[in-house]
């Protein structure tokens, strides 16, 4: 986004890659973008080699050619994270590519691009609070069932699941995703105990209010810069502020984190 934002600082510093996922393959479900988009730029960037695992086929594919452009590995798989054949192909497309899957982040959501309502908790029209845990609890779950075969055949991965700070402190007006992003930090605990035998951590990434859209609205951008300027830092959030703490979860750094949440909100919630 260009131009300055009254009262927050717009300083975003750019990231470069240190090889620190060089030679892993990283599936980054809705990776064709927003958050999801940032996470497979910065993984490549890594050295990782990525699966842009997104619903929507054409902006997967633009992410793919632009790493493969850059000289990454990359392949777009056409999934839908709600139907566990369309999950179950992404698993055997990542392993028939690349021979391995080492990390899962578990991004895609409705949230911006499958838009959700902001609605008062008795407003939710019941269709779209199935979806939204058919998508966010649901896919999120039948991804670590497709990747964990591999991932327990490799002895290591990495699971890195996406909630929310709405999670940790309620947002009215969106009930059913908060509820969504709430049941996904139960959902990181249990599945890190079960998994922690087998060497594959399960973590969580907590993020505030980040201005992940492509084209927002004044009303959006007035949102976003009133939760900026309730952080510490007092800067908007960009999908980048995100991409450090899950290199760290992905990558050796993190090998002994599990079960974890970590926010990155520029200080809102502290705990
Ligand atoms: N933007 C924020 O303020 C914010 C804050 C906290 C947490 N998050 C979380 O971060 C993640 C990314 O959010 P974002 O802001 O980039 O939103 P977004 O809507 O731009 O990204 C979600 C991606 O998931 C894809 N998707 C939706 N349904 C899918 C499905 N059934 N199968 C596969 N892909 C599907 C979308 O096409 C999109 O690419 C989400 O889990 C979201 O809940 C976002």
């Amino acid at each position: 986004m260009d131009g300055k934002i009254e009262g927050v600082s717009e300083h975003a510093p750019e990231r470069s890659g240190a090889g620190r996922l060089t030679g892993r393959v990283a599936i980054v479900t809705g990776g064709g973008h927003g958050i999801g988009k940032a996470f497979a730029l910065r993984l490549a960037a890594e050295g990782a080699a990525v699966v842009i695992a997104e619903l929507d086929g054409a902006a997967g594919d633009a992410v793919a050619a632009q790493l493969v452009a850059s000289g990454a590995a990359a392949l777009a798989v056409r999934t839908d994270v709600a139907d566990k054949a369309s999950v179950d192909a992404m698993a055997a497309a990542a392993v028939a590519r690349f021979g391995r899957i080492d990390v899962l982040v578990n991004n895609a959501a409705v949230m911006a691009t499958v838009p959700m309502s902001r609605v008062p908790f008795d407003q939710v029209p019941i269709d779209e609070w199935d979806l939204m845990m058919r998508v966010n609890l649901k896919g999120a779950w039948l991804a670590a069932c497709a990747v964990v075969p591999q991932m327990r055949k490799q002895g290591y991965g990495k699971i890195i699941n996406m909630s929310s700070t709405t999670a940790l402190k309620g947002s009215p007006q969106r009930i059913h995703y908060v509820t969504s992003k709430a049941g996904i930090l139960g959902f990181t605990k249990t599945l890190a105990l079960e998994l922690g035998p087998q060497n594959i951590c399960v973590n969580c990434i907590a993020p505030g209010s980040t201005l992940s859209e492509e084209q927002p609205d004044e009303t959006l951008i007035k949102f976003r810069t009133a939760a900026a300027a309730a952080t510490a830092l007092k800067r908007m959030q960009k999908p980048e502020d995100l991409t450090g703490a899950l290199v760290f979860l992905a990558s050796a750094d993190g090998d002994f984190v599990t079960g974890q949440t970590l926010v990155v909100d520029g200080g809102y919630f502290m705990h």
